[in-house]
């Protein structure tokens, strides 16, 4: 192994000045975690290869208690090294030296990661569905399960078009899809992307959420049949959103956490996410509620509702719909997440 040379520590640290090595007498308010953490920054051998470096960095994020060790390490190092993940590089790559640039990027997006910033924010950008969207703090890191959101809506659009089909033997309109609270633009983008032609009105109350899809849809060249409107999505809203309907779908991941789960969240969700964006109020349903309100009035004649809700949810939602008939909204089917866990509703309007 070979050590850092001296003139690139010194530029490691002219950009950490927070991690600069000093001596004890120049730093007396450290505390031991923050003395740890300026060791693991400033203090390390220069490695060779790629594998070394990424098991150097899992150790220290082990010894620093950060979640995920290993693939935080490992997406760093693809990311430098320009791949998606560490078992996409070839043995060329795995063999080559890394060179001081490739090492002092390791180290700064490393030493961002042992502040718990989650791996997404570090790389700033992150894979939904096969589309690469730029991510950046506070907005909502689009996760996993809500893939499964895009299946059930694509799997309804084919639905109704094949009945469509069958019955008028004629083309059916594209849709029409309002998404309430868009964060990144993950949701909106891929439905663009998996149904040809549907239109897209994308709603966030944040304006950095509404930065951000807007970035992203230009990134994928989507700009032509998406909407992003910058507007707090409440009971009076149906005037706001009409102009754009009525609606084949609303789909949302609305803020859904019980308010006094909150503080238990990972470190990762508290300091850097807006919590807002998960903050459902004290049964999780503030959000739902608003927009099962709306839906009636913003959707067409058998238009649908998919949502991404907690678990205990289900049973909530079906009994606050039966408590408002008025709505004229039916639950159709709870459909569970990859964990097994009841996670998604597809509400519809009931034809007149
Ligand atoms: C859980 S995040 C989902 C973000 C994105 N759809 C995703 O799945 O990655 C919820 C989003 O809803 C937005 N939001 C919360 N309340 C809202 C409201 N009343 N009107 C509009 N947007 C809202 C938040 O700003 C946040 O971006």
């Amino acid at each position: 192994m070979r050590c850092l040379t001296p003139s690139l520590l010194r530029r490691f640290w002219g950009l950490l000045p927070q991690y600069l090595s000093v001596g004890p007498s120049q730093s007396p308010n450290l505390s031991p975690k923050q003395s740890s953490l300026r060791q693991s920054c400033s203090a390390r051998p220069g490695l060779l290869t790629a594998p070394d470096v990424v098991s150097y960095w899992q150790k220290v994020f082990e010894k620093n208690g950060i979640p995920e060790a290993r693939e935080s390490s490992e997406y760093i190092v693809s990311f430098v090294l320009g791949a998606k993940t560490f078992q996409s590089l070839d043995s060329e790559k795995l063999r080559a030296p890394l060179t001081a640039v490739q090492q002092e990027q390791i180290q700064q997006l490393s030493c961002k990661r042992l502040e718990r910033m989650p791996v997404q924010y570090v790389l700033g950008e992150w894979d939904f569905q096969n589309l690469t969207l730029k991510m950046r703090p506070p907005v909502f890191i689009p996760r996993p399960e809500t893939e499964d959101l895009i299946s059930l809506v694509v799997e309804e659009e084919s639905r109704k078009c094949e009945v469509k089909n069958s019955a008028f033997s004629v083309a059916v309109p594209p849709p029409v899809i309002l998404e309430i609270g868009c964060g990144s633009g993950a949701i909106a983008l891929s439905l663009l992307c998996k149904i040809p032609q549907s239109r897209v009105l994308a709603v966030d109350k944040e304006e950095a959420a509404v930065d951000l899809t807007r970035e992203n849809v230009h990134r994928l060249q989507l700009q032509g049949r998406i909407h992003v409107l910058h507007h707090n999505v409440s009971y009076g809203s149906a005037k706001h959103l009409l102009p754009w309907g009525p609606m084949d779908f609303i789909v949302s991941n609305p803020p859904y956490v019980f308010h006094e789960d909150m503080a238990s969240l990972d470190a990762e969700i508290l300091r850097y996410e807006d919590l807002d964006a998960l903050d459902g109020g004290d049964d999780g349903m503030r959000v739902i509620k608003t927009i099962l309100t709306l839906a009636p009035t913003l959707l067409k004649d058998s238009g649908s509702v998919f949502l991404e809700v907690d678990p205990r949810h289900p049973a909530m939602v079906e009994d606050w719909l039966t408590a408002q008939p008025d709505l004229f909204l039916t639950l159709r089917a709870v459909h569970k997440d990859f964990c097994g866990k009841p996670r998604f509703l597809h509400i519809q309007k009931q034809s007149r």
